[in-house]
């Protein structure tokens, strides 16, 4: 249940329908679900494997299953990092979420303007106390649950909450498919339109099949580690993988019929949710605005907090499994990734810091990206590889089967074929192929490069050289050494070309617009 409820968050509600409606409806529902239960499941049931085996953090576990390769430790590092990333983007959207919780019990979205709630999304979101201040509030109650012990407060909640959800989201179904032209957003969901499934949106459909089953970051590692032994691990992953697909594709069928019916965009993008539902919730009258908008976006959020919840909670069993004290760690992660929410949060198309780009993308997108498109991919190839072809066959048999004493028939199809050539294949060519396919700006490139450089190869040296005395050691000094000017200058180059370019774009800009100043003095002129 816990693990369900880890999955089961923004990514279905928020995040799944519009990556959908941007990369072609019925085509990407196909590859998602093909994604999720070749590739997720697999990645899934490694993770729980790896950790029931183990008993421990990702980091430690690798080390554990391969002491002699300690390198492979940093794939769990990775994987925190991208925890970290994830908790920051989490909690601005969750914030988004308890604001739209108040604004519809108090009434006030029946008042929008003209229904322009896109119009009033984007003034929200771009404002720069309110969405800080959910954001902040929505960290302190996660940290609050965290403090307070999480086994029996939200175990408890989410088990009540988590069918509740469920029967909202049929409701939500229920009237959506009832609305005036119903059928067009059903087309649009289950028909294929393979026109639209560029590169990019394969590689976004791939991110999230992972992003929403909670996998390729290590945090089912640290939940399999709380798994009893004689718990049928290949029936739990098989459920937590059903039960996430299935909101998530309700969800979708309580959305795009709204958005047809309503003449919205269907690729509305991450503003998705918060554009179009409150139109539906008008629909059903003042009241219906108030129960069932409230009671969404109240249910909504608390599906983000468990998995918030449940991302705190893997980064602070980090610390503790060093050593470290939970409280401590926790409330340090807390004031951290509330630090860089807040400059995402500013970030968001409108914000005070919307303008600072790199790569013609914002700090908001770019946490997007790498957290649903880029890192998931990259830590699970590293993960699967590691579960298929460093980790014996037969611990792996051992503890699926709970000592031999669970029959395995899938064993060889799980094992054999998808674990160690289709899971890995895939991740790889769908890696490569988007890294062809990208139109990257060079500056970008270079600014992941450096930073690619800076924060992981160094580090990685410098722990290195604390570790052994080995004459190898000169070559890291040289590198570090080397390696910061290194980055410098790559930097300098970096934003040095992105800044020609802005320069550029607001001169050809001021073009068009003389331009336009003169035809309308000429014509005024001529009449
Ligand atoms: N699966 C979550 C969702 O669908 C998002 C998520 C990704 C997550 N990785 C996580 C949640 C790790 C908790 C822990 O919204």
């Amino acid at each position: 249940m816990a693990a369900a409820g880890s999955a089961i968050g923004l990514g279905n509600i928020w995040r799944f329908p519009y990556i959908c409606g941007k990369y072609g409806g019925g085509a990407a529902l196909i590859l998602y679900l093909f994604f999720v239960f070749f590739i997720g499941m697999t990645l899934l049931l490694s993770e729980l494997t790896i950790g029931r085996r183990t008993g421990h953090t990702p980091m430690k576990a690798y080390e554990a299953l391969q002491p002699k390769h300690t390198m492979w430790r940093y794939v769990g590092l990775a994987g925190l990092i991208t925890c970290f990333l994830i908790l920051s983007i989490y909690l601005v959207i969750s914030g988004w979420t308890l604001n739209y919780f108040w604004e519809s019990v108090s009434g006030q979205l029946i008042g929008v303007a003209n229904g322009d709630f896109a119009g009033h999304f984007a003034a929200f979101a771009s404002s720069p106390v309110a969405p800080v201040v959910c954001l902040v509030l929505f960290a302190v109650l996660t940290l609050v649950i965290i403090l307070g012990g999480v086994q029996n407060g939200i175990e408890k909640v989410s088990k009540i909450l988590m069918p509740v959800l469920l029967v909202l989201v049929l409701v939500l179904c229920v009237r959506s498919l009832t609305l005036p032209g119903a059928s067009k957003g059903l087309a649009y969901l289950f028909n294929p339109d393979f026109s639209k499934l560029t590169w990019e949106g394969v590689l976004a459909i791939l991110g999230q099949a992972l992003f929403s089953l909670s996998v390729g970051m290590g945090v089912m590692i640290v939940y399999g580690s709380y798994i009893p032994k004689n718990d049928n691990l290949f029936k739990s992953a098989m459920w937590i993988t059903v039960c996430d697909t299935a909101i998530a594709v309700l969800a979708g069928v309580a959305i795009f019929p709204a958005v047809f019916a309503f003449g919205q965009d269907p690729a509305g993008g991450p503003g998705l949710v918060f554009n179009v539902l409150p139109v539906v919730f008008n629909s059903m009258g003042a009241v219906g605005s108030i129960v069932f908008g409230g009671a969404f976006f109240l249910l909504l959020a608390v599906a983000a907090l468990t998995s918030a919840i449940s991302l705190l909670e893997a980064l602070t069993a980090w610390g503790a499994d060093y050593g470290k004290k939970r409280s401590l760690s926790a409330i340090l992660l807390t004031i951290v990734s509330c630090a860089l929410a807040v400059l995402a949060a500013y970030s968001f198309d409108g914000g005070i810091l919307n303008s600072y780009k790199l790569g013609d993308m914002s700090l908001f997108d770019w946490l997007d990206k790498l957290t649903g498109s880029y890192l998931p991919p990259v830590c699970a190839l590293l993960t699967i590889i590691f579960f298929g072809w460093f980790m014996k066959k037969d611990s792996i048999m051992d503890e699926l089967s709970n000592h031999g004493t669970l029959p395995t028939p899938w064993f060889k199809v799980f094992y054999s074929f998808l674990a160690r050539f289709v899971a890995p294949a895939a991740l790889l060519l769908v890696l490569l192929g988007s890294v062809f396919q990208a139109e990257f700006e060079v500056s970008t490139v270079l600014i992941v490069i450096a930073l690619v450089l800076y924060f992981f190869v160094l580090p990685l040296g410098v722990a290195y050289v604390a570790k052994d005395k080995g004459r190898k050691n000169v070559l890291w000094y040289f590198l570090s050494i080397v390696l910061t000017p290194l980055f410098a200058l790559l930097m300098l180059i970096a934003l040095g070309d992105s800044g020609e370019k802005h320069r550029q774009r607001l001169i050809d800009d001021e073009h068009i617009r003389m331009k336009a100043r003169e035809s309308y003095k000429s014509s005024i002129a001529k009449e």
